[in-house]
């Protein structure tokens, strides 16, 4: 049947319609906020290349941690800025380092957020880079003990789930059994299973004092012009044990996250990143977007795409905008 007893506008005629009609719904719940925690913070301490976002201290996170959970989202993800790195990344498996101590006083104070944190070496490591460094490039199978340390030390501090964005191989594999050796076989595994190697991640690495010190992540994150390369990397990480799979960056990977979600049965996250935020903060900032509008339209699309959860630095602010029907996008 076409046209004249077709006409697809008759849906779109009113705001009601339209909602009806909606095949795509945010809610605060399917969000998480990623923070970032200083040792040396005093004060929460804003990050200039991601405005709106801070550098907070230990002390301040259960009266963060409460408008958090206020406000409807379910979820944070830790990064640690320890006070020292070294070689070795030992900041990160320390069972008293930053991301620890942090752990710990969101989970007492609230006891329902999922806490998730990040499980890698960069923001821990001299170097910079995710892993140990042996001749001159990060060596795989030594870095996966590190890794392994890393999220025993975040279980042990009380984290819900642990997250490894460091793109070693056989790292999901490694960490599963460590967990299951320690008696954390209850704790499942978020992998950052398809992470390019992007410049979208600049202001992050400002922001966790992580970039490289030398060298770049392209012999370790993959490459952008890679598409059926992602589905490997999925399938990899699911056979090593891997519960939810997240495809970062976002919004310029939209192709990978639909065909992550087609091709697997498992939860789908998507990482909207650091770079992805900034420009549309220095956007609004000029008043050449609406930002409001712009940011609902963003997670819509990655969430239409297929990712059921979404990790963005716009939660907090989105959380209250998505409450409300008529403020999606219409
Ligand atoms: C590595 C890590 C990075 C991000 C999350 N985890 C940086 C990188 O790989 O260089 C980037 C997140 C963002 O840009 O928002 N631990």
């Amino acid at each position: 049947m076409s046209f004249p007893a077709t006409r697809l506008r008759r849906l779109r005629r009113t705001g009601a319609l339209r909602a009806l009609t909606r095949e795509t719904r945010l809610s605060p719940e399917s969000l998480i906020y990623p923070l970032f925690v200083d040792a040396a913070a005093q004060q929460p301490t804003p990050i200039a290349s991601m405005p709106g976002q801070y550098r907070h201290p230990v002390g301040t996170l259960p009266a963060l941690a409460r408008d958090i959970v206020d406000r409807g989202i379910g979820s944070v993800m830790l990064f640690g800025l320890p006070l020292e790195k070294d070689e070795v990344g030992t900041g990160a498996y320390d069972a008293d380092g930053v991301v620890q101590r942090a752990v710990q006083e969101i989970k007492s104070a609230q006891p329902e957020l999922i806490v998730i944190t990040d499980t890698c070496l960069d923001e821990y490591t001299s170097h910079g880079h995710c892993g140990v460094i042996v001749n001159g490039d990060v060596d795989n199978d030594a870095t996966l003990e590190l890794l392994a340390r890393t999220a025993v030390s975040q279980a042990a501090a009380g984290a819900d789930m642990v997250a490894p964005s460091d793109m070693m191989d056989g790292r999901v594999g490694a960490i599963r059994c460590a967990l299951d050796e320690s008696g954390f076989a209850a704790l499942p595994i978020m992998s950052y299973a398809a992470k390019y190697a992007s410049a979208f991640y600049g202001p992050f690495r400002d922001a966790a004092d992580c970039a490289p010190q030398f060298g770049d992540r392209r012999s370790y994150q993959m490459d952008p012009a890679n598409r059926r390369e992602a589905l490997r990397e999925v399938e990899l990480d699911l056979a090593e044990g891997a519960d939810i799979i997240m495809v970062k960056p976002a919004l310029p990977y939209l192709d990978i996250i639909a065909d992550v979600h087609r091709a697997f049965s498992v939860p789908v996250a998507a990482y909207n990143v650091s770079g992805e935020y900034a420009m549309i903060k220095a956007a609004a900032q000029q008043g050449w977007l609406d930002e409001r509008a712009t940011i609902l339209e963003i997670l819509t699309a990655i969430a239409r795409a297929g990712a059921q959860m979404i990790l963005t630095y716009h939660a907090l602010e989105a959380a209250e905008w998505v409450e409300h029907s008529d403020a999606r996008p219409s």
